[in-house]
């Protein structure tokens, strides 16, 4: 059965064929979403992101610049997309920036005001930036799903985790606010927290070795997370199966965040 048959929305995130929102993109793809893409400003980027998303099989996809610390460009974005598209049935967050110097063991209590400011405002205040732009449109036909891509590092230490956790502490905590407000216009605001995974992003975290090999010894499923297990996780999240969940964080991370010692 195609859960996701009409079901069309925007997906941001996409940087590679490793990157969360690439496997979202699969796993939504696959049940029957109509999946429009951004990519990060530039040539170089935006190559990268198209090719991953040519990696998918698709040829006549959408797919414009969005630079999401920028109003300017999510204003454009979101009108670019309602002028094309008649309707918008969910927003895919899958998004994060950190400076790689202050994410190192040991280096959270140096990081500079401005690192610290940066990484919230790119990795979490852009959900809001994002749902209140979404809302109108997606009211428009009914309701909707955001959904926004976390790690347990925003509730417990994660060494080298450092601002980020900060940031996602922002970014699950906005995201219920955010549900609360919009749950009248019948739109659905969750988070996934995800395992660890190699991309680009996670490489920049200087912790990321010792998260992927902890994860086997302690996580009840004895291994690490693959992407395809979140994409499948968005796919619940976006389809009416979850119709009455919202202001959720989803654990997708092979059980590790139930372990105590
Ligand atoms: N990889 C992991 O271990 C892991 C675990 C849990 C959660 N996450 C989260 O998953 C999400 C996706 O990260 P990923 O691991 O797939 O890495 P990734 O590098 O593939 O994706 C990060 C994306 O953020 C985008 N981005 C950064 N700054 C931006 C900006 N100003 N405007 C628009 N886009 C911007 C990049 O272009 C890239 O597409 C992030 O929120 C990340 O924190 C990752």
């Amino acid at each position: 059965m195609a859960l996701l048959q009409g079901k069309t929305g925007l997906i941001f995130g996409v940087a590679n064929d490793r990157s969360y929102a690439w496997h979202i993109a699969k796993s939504l793809t696959a049940h029957g979403a109509t999946c429009s893409f951004t990519a990060l400003p530039g040539e170089k980027n935006e190559r990268r992101t198209r090719k991953a998303v040519e990696s998918l099989g698709l040829s006549d996809f959408w797919l414009r610049p969005c630079d999401a610390g920028k109003d300017d460009d999510l204003d454009t974005i979101f009108d670019q997309y309602v002028a094309d598209h008649s309707r918008l049935d969910f927003v895919i967050h899958s998004i994060a920036f950190a400076d790689r110097d202050w994410l190192a063991p040991g280096q959270f209590v140096n990081t500079p005001r401005q690192s610290y400011l940066s990484a919230i405002d790119i990795s979490a205040y852009t959900l809001v930036g994002m749902a209140k732009r979404a809302a109108g449109p997606m009211a428009d036909g009914g309701g909707g799903a955001i959904l926004a891509m976390s790690y347990y590092g925003a509730e417990k230490v994660v060494p080298g985790y450092n601002v980020m956790g900060v940031a996602k502490a922002a970014l699950e905590c906005s995201a219920r606010y955010l549900a609360a407000e919009l749950g009248e216009k019948n739109i659905r605001v969750n988070t996934i927290s995800g395992g660890p995974l190699r991309t680009l992003a996670s490489s920049a975290v200087g912790g990321i070795g010792g998260m992927l090999e902890h994860t086997p010894t302690r996580a009840p499923l004895k291994r690490n997370i693959e992407g395809g297990e979140v994409g499948d996780a968005a796919v619940y999240l976006v389809s009416d199966l979850s119709s009455g969940v919202t202001g959720e964080n989803l654990y997708v991370d092979c059980g590790v965040n139930t372990i105590g010692v």
